[in-house]
């Protein structure tokens, strides 16, 4: 059993012109640091990355602030000692286990996968290398990825079917390809609070679905932070190409116009 099919949700980085909202990526990045960095990896991303323009864009201070929360181990120092330290901006996300042994280990013996490529790499896995033309909507529909992820935090069942034993360690998920996920549920309403608006209001529900489109979206941004470019990049050169083939076929009919 593959799993449910993800119901396509929508996202503000899909199609052409579509955009990574900053608001919201700097949510994701607080639900990746609240819950899911107690067990999964992000090391191809650094602090200094938050602060990218069209990402999280935290300022060049919050990134400072933020880094300085972990200790980072460093070393050797003139001594030949290893030392804490805390975090700078061009340090890498601390893991939360010094290699996958250990992961596993604290995880019944499933390592968390790191998620810095997650999101692209479960686009991958279920529409193969349509990803590479997303910026063309009408033929490949690629938003597999985040849509996986959104629905497989939302899709843990406390009462499986009733013929399906869930293994001890195991959770039934409806979206999880064979339905046994090592995972426990990660989210749930109220878990994590979001800074309020200035009158004291939510921004945002706090609520896990909105909690799980937050790090979706999060998790988009650190596996494609330059999405928007080559969206961007790739219409041109279609748009060059169509050009070209005009441009080709006018001097093709002028140059014979005299033959035949
Ligand atoms: C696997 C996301 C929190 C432990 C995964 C996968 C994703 C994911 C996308 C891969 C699923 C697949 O292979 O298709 C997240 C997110 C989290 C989070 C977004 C935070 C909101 C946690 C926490 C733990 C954990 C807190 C530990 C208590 C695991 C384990 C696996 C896993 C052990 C491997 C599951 C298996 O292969 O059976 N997670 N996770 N995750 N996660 Fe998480």
């Amino acid at each position: 059993d593959h799993g449910a099919l993800p119901p396509r949700e929508k996202w503000t980085f899909s199609g052409l012109f579509g955009t990574f909202d900053q608001a919201q990526l700097q949510r994701g990045y607080q639900v990746y640091r609240e819950v899911c960095s107690n067990c999964h990896s992000m090391n191809y991303v650094r602090f200094r990355n938050l602060a990218e323009e069209g990402g999280p864009d935290f300022s060049e201070s919050q990134v400072k602030a933020l880094a300085a929360e972990y200790k980072v181990k460093d070393g050797p120092n003139d001594a030949g000692d290893m030392f804490e330290r805390p975090g700078r901006a061009a340090d890498k996300l601390p893991a939360p286990f010094p290699n996958d042994q250990a992961a596993a280990a604290a995880n019944g013996g499933k390592a968390p996968p790191d998620l810095s490529l997650m999101a692209k790499a479960r686009t991958f896995a279920r529409g193969g290398l349509w990803f590479l033309i997303d910026w063309l909507p009408f033929i490949g529909y690629t938003e597999q990825g985040p849509d996986y992820i959104h629905a497989l935090l939302n899709g843990y069942e406390e009462n499986p079917p009733k013929d399906v034993t869930v293994p001890e360690g195991g959770h039934y998920n409806a979206y999880y390809p064979g339905h046994i996920i090592a995972m426990p549920k990660p989210l749930s309403d109220g878990q994590v609070t979001y800074p309020k608006a200035a009158d004291g209001n939510p921004v945002v529900p706090e609520t896990l679905d909105q909690y799980s489109r937050d790090i979706t979206a999060f998790l988009m941004w650190t596996a494609e932070p330059h999405l928007l470019a080559r969206k961007q990049l790739g219409l041109r050169a279609i748009l060059f190409l169509l050009a070209l083939a005009g441009l080709l076929y006018y001097v093709k009919k002028k140059v014979w116009s005299d033959v035949g």
